[in-house]
């Protein structure tokens, strides 16, 4: 199965997309998590993508591009793929279009998570990052046992630079401006399935199940 997961920054593209990784045995493709390893490593791309993301703007479209087309060339992704945080603007829907159609694929279903401006701000801002295993916490949703320790490997818990309230803020304006537009993209093509992101991570989970198996068999 080819998905795509499509949903403004907080909507739960990346906790879901880990679920379904799960359920279907096919890997997460995080376009955000392999900028942030860059970023990690202190590559060339890595200074280049810190800038660009903290101010919350999206890095050049070639760029990405080429990063999903290598991505989606790998043997893991053979049985299929879960895409989150890929395309974001027209130009990157129309690049994935040609990726795709160069590698004879097709993709299977877009997935739209919905969720209100207001929550998304407490999602993001509340939200804390193991330093050492990559374990996500909330503050006040999934505190960890001792404020400011990863309870799974002891790590410290860190926010992301781009969860400032003000970084966030820039973030969703992108989003309605060049992402959300996308969805139209794929309702002509009877791909789509809009999912409320409201509710417990297993609610929403069993939402987007739902909407799969009407969809892919
Ligand atoms: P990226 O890392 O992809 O960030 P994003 O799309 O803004 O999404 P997030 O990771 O913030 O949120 P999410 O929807 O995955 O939610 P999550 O599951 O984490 O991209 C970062 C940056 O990289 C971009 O701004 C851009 O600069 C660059 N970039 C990425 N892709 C690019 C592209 N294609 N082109 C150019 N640049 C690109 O959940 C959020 C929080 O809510 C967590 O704390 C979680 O625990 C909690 N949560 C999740 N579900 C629930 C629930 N049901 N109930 C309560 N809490 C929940």
């Amino acid at each position: 199965m080819n998905l795509l997961l499509i949903g403004p920054p907080g909507a739960g593209k990346g906790t879901q997309a880990e679920r379904l990784r799960e359920r279907f045995q096919i890997p997460h493709l995080s376009v955000g998590d392999m900028l942030r390893e860059a970023v990690k490593r202190g590559t060339e791309l890595g200074r280049m993508a810190a800038e660009v993301m903290n101010r919350g703007e999206l890095l050049p479209d070639d760029l990405v591009g080429e990063m999903v087309a290598r991505r989606l060339s790998e043997a893991d992704c053979e049985r299929g793929f879960i895409l989150d945080g890929y395309p974001r603007n027209r130009s990157q829907a129309d690049r994935f279009d040609a990726i795709l159609a160069a590698q004879r694929r097709k993709l299977d279903r877009a997935v739209a998570i919905r969720m209100a401006l207001v929550e998304l701000l407490t999602r993001l801002t509340g939200r804390r990052v193991c330093s050492g295993c990559g374990a996500g916490y909330h503050l006040f949703n999934r505190p960890s046992r001792k404020e400011g320790v990863c309870d799974a490997c002891g790590g410290q818990l860190l926010q992301r630079m781009d969860d400032r309230e003000e970084v966030v803020r820039e973030r969703l304006r992108v989003y309605e401006r060049q992402t959300q537009p996308l969805l139209e993209h794929y309702r002509k093509r009877n791909i789509l399935s809009e999912i409320d992101g409201v509710g417990r991570v297993e609610e929403v989970e069993a939402r987007i199940a739902a909407a799969l198996g009407r969809a892919v068999r």
